[in-house]
């Protein structure tokens, strides 16, 4: 890639040559634009050996290659990473201001991918007006890396550090990531199969954890992969995901997935509830714990002796059939089921008790499908009675079907 470091004034801009030397042993081709506070803590010199390029930062330089280098130079780059960025260019980017060479380049820059990695002392961060340029800019797509706890040049301890060149480094590449996440999503959303009435779906995956005290709860073995494959594939086909996941490892990265993490049935319902009018459809792969304990201790509960322990459970709600009675003309509801006995006759009864469009019933019959495993063999249930089932497939073309499958034309 190439890309443009730009570089403003704080005592952070020493470490600005470091990131700039990582990006280029990964293979980038690097150019830096400084502002003129910025080369008050790094020297010219530096900036171009390590950078193997000359440095912009006069945008009225007899040196320059052209009057309007700000706008060469947004050409040439692919993404601009502001490090260390203050708060003076963080307010100059949200106003839309440019009176030097990099507020002028970020100005022109706006199609193209941002990352910024401010830096500034704790106060100033937690500026009201800093946080709302922030804000800002996030909305309009801007990414940040954000600052450390530690100590600052003021001699405080905070908030404000500039992230080290490490985790930058590693941002720039998640940045990189989804540009081509989102690449790919566009193409796959010009052929895509689907019906185009679907744009945003709600999906839950996981499993839930009910607490019995602060150290302990009540939980079961699903890893989230079937639900996270399924986000990932409506991503691919252009669909906003509303991913609402209990606790699990997995990561998602996709632009279109925005990721609701919660613990609780509870937690899950209060999430899915409030997403679920804003879909067109949901898909509830999660494994959510029937029941809780009434009362979860405030401490960690010691070991009660040879008379052993009851807990108390009362049941959870039940988030599939909230949705359904909630669910308006056109919404589609899709429920997943895990049966032992009377597998398809049991799936059947729950697709009618709880109004579903679709049930998919994991077969737990199968070695290699179900909890934990990648890979999965399911069949589809229609309110009509038909029946789809897959071979035993990767649990993200399992995915792929249940999507076409529900949501197709
Ligand atoms: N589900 C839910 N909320 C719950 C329990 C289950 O949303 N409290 C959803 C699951 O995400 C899944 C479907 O309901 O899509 C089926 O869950 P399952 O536990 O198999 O069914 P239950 O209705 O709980 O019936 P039973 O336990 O009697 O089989």
């Amino acid at each position: 890639m190439k890309i443009i470091v730009g570089i403003t004034g704080g005592i952070a801009a020493y470490k600005s040559p470091m990131l700039v030397r990582l990006l280029r042993q990964a293979g980038h081709e690097v150019r830096c634009v400084a502002t003129d506070h910025a080369l008050e803590f790094v020297t010219r010199v530096t900036l171009e050996t390590v950078s193997g390029n000359r440095l912009y930062s006069d945008l009225f330089a007899p040196s320059n290659d052209y009057s309007t280098e700000h706008i060469a130079l947004k050409e040439w780059g692919d993404m601009l990473v502001v490090a260390p960025a203050t708060a003076n260019i963080i307010g100059k980017m949200a106003s839309g201001l440019g009176d030097d060479a990099l507020s002028t380049l970020l100005l022109s820059f706006s199609t193209k991918p941002i990352l910024m990695a401010p830096a500034m002392n704790t106060q100033m961060w937690e500026n009201l007006a800093v946080q709302r340029n922030i804000a800002y800019l996030r909305s309009v797509g801007v990414n940040f890396v954000e600052p450390a706890v530690g100590e600052l040049a003021c001699g405080t301890t905070g908030k404000g550090r500039m992230a080290e060149p490490e985790e930058i480094f590693e941002e720039i590449e998640n940045v990189k990531l989804k540009i081509e996440n989102r690449l790919s999503a566009e193409a796959n959303s010009q052929s895509s199969i689907l019906n185009p009435q679907f744009k945003r779906v709600l999906v839950t995956a996981g499993p839930t954890y009910e607490r019995i005290d602060t150290v302990r709860f009540i939980g079961n073995f699903s890893s989230g992969k079937m639900g996270f494959a399924l986000a990932e594939k409506l991503a691919a086909h252009g669909i906003e995901v509303e991913l609402v996941a209990g606790p699990t490892a997995l990561k998602c990265n996709h632009p279109l997935i925005h990721r609701h993490d919660i613990e609780s049935a509870r937690e899950m319902l209060a999430a899915a509830t409030e997403v679920f009018p804003h879909c067109e459809a949901a898909i509830l792969s999660a494994a959510v714990a029937d029941y809780r304990p009434e009362h979860a201790a405030d401490h960690k509960l010691k070991k009660q002796g040879d008379e052993g322990m009851t807990i108390h459970l009362v049941q959870n709600p039940d988030i599939l059939a909230t949705l359904s009675q909630m669910k308006q003309e056109g919404q589609r509801l899709i429920g997943f089921a895990l049966e032992t006995d009377n597998e398809l006759e049991n799936a059947q009864r729950k697709l009618e008790r709880k109004h579903l469009d679709y049930i998919v019933l994991n077969s737990l019959r199968d070695k290699g499908a179900g909890f934990g495993v990648d890979t999965n063999r399911v069949t589809i249930i229609g309110r009509d009675g038909q029946k789809h089932t897959t071979p035993l497939l990767p649990k993200s073309e399992v995915a792929e079907e249940i999507i076409r499958h529900c949501l197709g034309n």
